[in-house]
């Protein structure tokens, strides 16, 4: 069965897509078998893991609303093991086109049904919203990973995201479970990094990773390469910190599966 994760906060630039695409990557590399969906109609994981976006033909949007079997939206990335369904700017609508349609919180559920025996990991990127995309992302996934931006106001939004979390679990999706808590673009020199470190700490307590991200510039060069950090460049500090997550999660899959 697929660990299923859904990358969610409703701030945009905290990190979600960075994480979404390097944590997959390093899963692959690792020799996992990964999917990373896109469902963000940014399309910035499309982008960033290399896929040409005007040689992209069938997206996620024609799997949730075009009803197309979400297997002839898979493209094969140019790492080995990573797979990618992919977005475009078609999808800026569905947030609307979805609110008319039967089982509108479910259609990537069901799309994914088809597809995820093949997958060890199932990673999928969410929009800066949560709109019913967002919660379409939650009634697929199993796991929620929240990536927190050592920023002011890092927390602000927080309670809204939690309580649409509850929401999902209790009406759409029972095993909905929070996995981790990821703190992003740390910056050691700043009292306000450590700040927030401590404060999002006394307010998830153990669901924070140890491994916090550090701001890091190959970690944003990487993306207009259409590179992973681990490929585009292996020893920095944003590889060695997205590889230390990716072990965080075989190891929490290791523990889930018993
Ligand atoms: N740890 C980091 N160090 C430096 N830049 C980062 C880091 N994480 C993300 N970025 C950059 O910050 C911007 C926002 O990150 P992104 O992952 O796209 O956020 P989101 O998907 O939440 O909107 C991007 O330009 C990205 O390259
Ligand atoms: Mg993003």
């Amino acid at each position: 069965m697929a660990f299923k994760f859904a990358v969610v906060n409703q701030k945009g630039g905290v990190g979600k897509t960075t994480t979404a695409v390097n944590v997959a990557a390093c899963l692959a590399v690792a020799g996992e078998d990964v999917l990373l969906i896109d469902v963000d109609p940014q399309a910035n994981a499309t982008t960033g893991i290399g896929l040409d976006k005007s040689r992209i033909e069938t997206t996620v949007y024609d799997a949730i609303l075009g009803g197309r079997p979400l297997e002839e939206a898979i493209v094969p990335s140019a790492i080995p093991h990573l797979d990618v369904v992919p977005s475009t700017l078609d999808l800026a609508g569905a947030d609307i086109e979805l609110i008319s349609l039967i089982s509108r919180e479910s259609r990537l559920k069901s799309a994914l049904s088809s597809v995820e025996e093949r997958y060890r990991w199932i990673i999928m990127d969410c929009a800066p919203a949560l709109g019913l995309l967002t919660i379409n992302v939650l009634t697929a996934a199993r796991y929620v990973l929240i990536p927190i931006q050592c920023e002011y106001y890092a927390l602000e939004g927080i309670s809204q995201l939690l309580k649409t979390v509850e929401l999902v679990r209790r009406e759409l999706n029972p095993s909905l479970e929070i996995a981790r808590v990821v703190l992003t673009m740390f910056d050691y020199r700043t009292k306000l990094s450590q700040d927030v470190v401590r404060e999002v700490r006394d307010h998830f307590g153990e669901l924070v990773s140890p491994t916090v991200v550090p701001r890091n510039v190959r970690l944003s060069e990487a993306p207009s390469h259409g590179l992973p950090i681990v490929l585009y460049d292996a020893r920095s500090k944003g590889a060695e910190s997205y590889r230390r997550l990716a072990a965080e999660v075989i190891r929490f899959g290791q523990e889930r599966s018993g």
